[in-house]
């Protein structure tokens, strides 16, 4: 099997590609032939040694795959030939992840994929746009209806961005998009956006905790300053789903958002998500993704192009998505 490993060295992580027996794909009932994985935030951080995400050395990287499956237990819902997704779990933290020809894991982590995808288009939508489901059903679980007023989309050109767009635009909502490259407007456009807003406007210190009432809900895969400022305009008994830290993880800001307007900060976390969060995600998307989205949304790259796709991630200069076609 071929697969892209990081192993930690002397003067930071280095990416290689390698080949791997059968008895070195990992533990795990479940063996899968993949077909494609994705460049998601996580993995730039990993294969460019940004930050230490990955709990073992050397693994594989990747944290999503998609695949078909070539065997499996008896009495755990798969059978081979099933086509299935792995998003997050323990892929490429303490297990082998996702950027290689085969995997093995625990029957536990894998979800049958909606039978309208295919595997390439599950990587396009991957955990960035499996998250960006997870948010939209915070959201809706908190009872926010397109009658509520728009919602705002920060990180919009990104991955969890551009599917949250799509998604949410889908369902009905007046969708606000926030991007630093206003040169996509059009794309952002195509995907659901009725408004394109610069981030400047958010990502600056807010001059108070309060802004005036303009959003009923948020998805915010930024962080920091933006997020505060998402949070003083969020309207009476709103809610803001963050999963992200783009702009950084801290959070500058007042508990007047919480204790005057009753908004609510929902945290999600896509890679510990359980089962039937992940199923009922995958079902929103089944439901609602515009497949033609994919296409517009998403560049495939090959294994030897992982690492510059990984540092474009990090640069903010990517659009949308990154799928990995590990055969190429
Ligand atoms: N909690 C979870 O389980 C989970 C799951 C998936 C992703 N995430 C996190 O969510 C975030 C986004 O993931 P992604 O896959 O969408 O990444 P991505 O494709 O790289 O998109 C991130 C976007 O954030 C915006 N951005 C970048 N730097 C910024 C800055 N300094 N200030 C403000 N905005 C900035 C850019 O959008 P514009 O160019 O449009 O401004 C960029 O495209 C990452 O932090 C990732 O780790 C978390």
């Amino acid at each position: 099997m071929r697969a892209l490993q990081i192993a930690s060295c002397e003067g930071g992580p280095r990416a290689e590609i390698v080949r791997l027996s059968d008895e070195e794909l990992g533990e795990g009932d479940v063996s899968i032939t993949v077909e494609f994985s994705a460049v998601n935030f996580k993995d730039g951080l990993a294969v460019t040694g940004a930050s230490p995400v990955m709990k073992r050395s050397p693994l594989v990287a990747g944290i999503d795959l998609a695949g078909v499956v070539e065997s499996a237990p008896a009495g755990s819902g798969l059978a081979a030939g099933d086509k299935v997704v792995v998003n997050g779990w323990g892929l490429a933290f303490d297990h082998n992840g996702g950027f290689a020809t085969r995997a093995r894991v625990p029957a536990s982590w894998v979800t049958q994929l909606p039978a309208r995808f295919t595997t390439w288009q599950a990587m396009a939508i991957g955990t960035a746009g499996y998250t960006a489901a997870l948010c939209a059903l915070a959201i809706q679980r908190h009872g926010v209806a397109p009658a509520d007023g728009p919602l705002v989309v920060t990180g919009a050109a990104g991955g969890v961005g551009s599917v949250a767009i799509a998604l949410l635009a889908s369902l009905g909502f007046e969708v606000h998009a926030s991007t630093g490259r206003l040169a996509e407007r059009d794309y952002l456009r195509v995907l659901g956006a009725t408004e394109v807003l610069d981030r400047a406007e958010l990502s600056a210190p807010g001059p108070r905790p309060l802004a005036s009432e303009r959003w009923a809900a948020g998805v915010d895969s930024v962080g920091s300053h933006s997020l505060v400022n998402v949070l003083s305009k969020i309207k009476y008994g709103g809610i803001v789903a963050n999963c992200g830290l783009a702009q950084g993880m801290d959070l500058p800001g007042s508990v007047a958002p919480f204790i005057l307007r009753s908004v609510t900060l929902a945290g999600i976390d896509s890679v510990n998500a359980s089962t039937k969060k992940r199923v009922e995600a995958w079902d929103l998307l089944d439901a609602q993704l515009d497949t033609n989205h994919l296409e517009l949304m998403t560049t495939t790259v090959g294994l030897d192009e992982i690492v510059s796709a990984a540092e474009r991630v990090l640069a903010g200069e990517v659009r949308g998505r990154t799928v990995v076609d590990v055969n190429a």
